[in-house]
């Protein structure tokens, strides 16, 4: 199952337009939809794209973009300068099937595959590199400022969108 983009992937979208640079990871990539925003600026000198699901990556592969299965970083090597990442978000449903839950739900709490992220980002980030990143009021905006804080990060509201029943923030971090 390929994640259909949302109202998530565009609210990031436009900051990945306005802010990418030099090197650029999309991890999670999906449909592929914000990797092909990044190519698209003067200002980026490539894009590599990750997913778990191989279904995506042979997906995005396809339409000529450099992708590889990973969990995370399992599969990526060397530093990028902009590293975006939309990732699942939503705390456990436990009425949702497996397939659908890989591509929304972040864990118990919503904001565990987050923690991981930022526990090994910074292993990939140039020293003036930026992570974009966007997540839901429903993920626990207080708990995910607080392991980007904790991870080291000065990080900056860029956007934020209001949709039925929850909240989506998009931020920027640099170490
Ligand atoms: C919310 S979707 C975002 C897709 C796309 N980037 C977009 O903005 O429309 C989250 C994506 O993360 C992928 N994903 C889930 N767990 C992952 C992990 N541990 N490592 C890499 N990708 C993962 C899912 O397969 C899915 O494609």
């Amino acid at each position: 199952m390929i994640y259909e983009p949302r109202e998530d992937s565009y609210l990031l979208l436009k900051y990945v337009k306005k802010y990418s640079f030099g090197k650029v990871l999309d991890v999670g990539t999906g449909s592929g939809i914000l990797a092909e925003e990044a190519l698209k600026s003067k200002r980026v000198s490539s894009v590599f794209a990750v997913d778990i699901s191989k279904e995506a990556v042979d997906h995005v592969s396809s339409k000529g973009i450099n992708a590889k299965v990973s969990d995370l970083f399992s599969n990526v090597r060397g530093k990028f300068d902009t590293i975006i990442f939309n990732p699942p978000y939503l705390p456990l449903d436990e009425n949702e099937d497996k397939e659908s839950s890989t591509i929304t739900t972040g864990g118990k709490s919503g904001y565990e595959l987050i923690e991981k992220f930022f526990k090994r980002v910074k292993n990939h980030l140039n020293e003036n590199g930026l992570v974009l990143i966007v997540f839901s009021s429903l993920t626990n905006k207080r708990k995910v400022l607080d392991i980007m804080e904790k991870s080291g990060f000065k990080f900056k509201l860029i956007g934020k969108k209001k949709i039925p029943f929850e909240w989506l923030y998009a931020y920027s971090g640099s170490l």
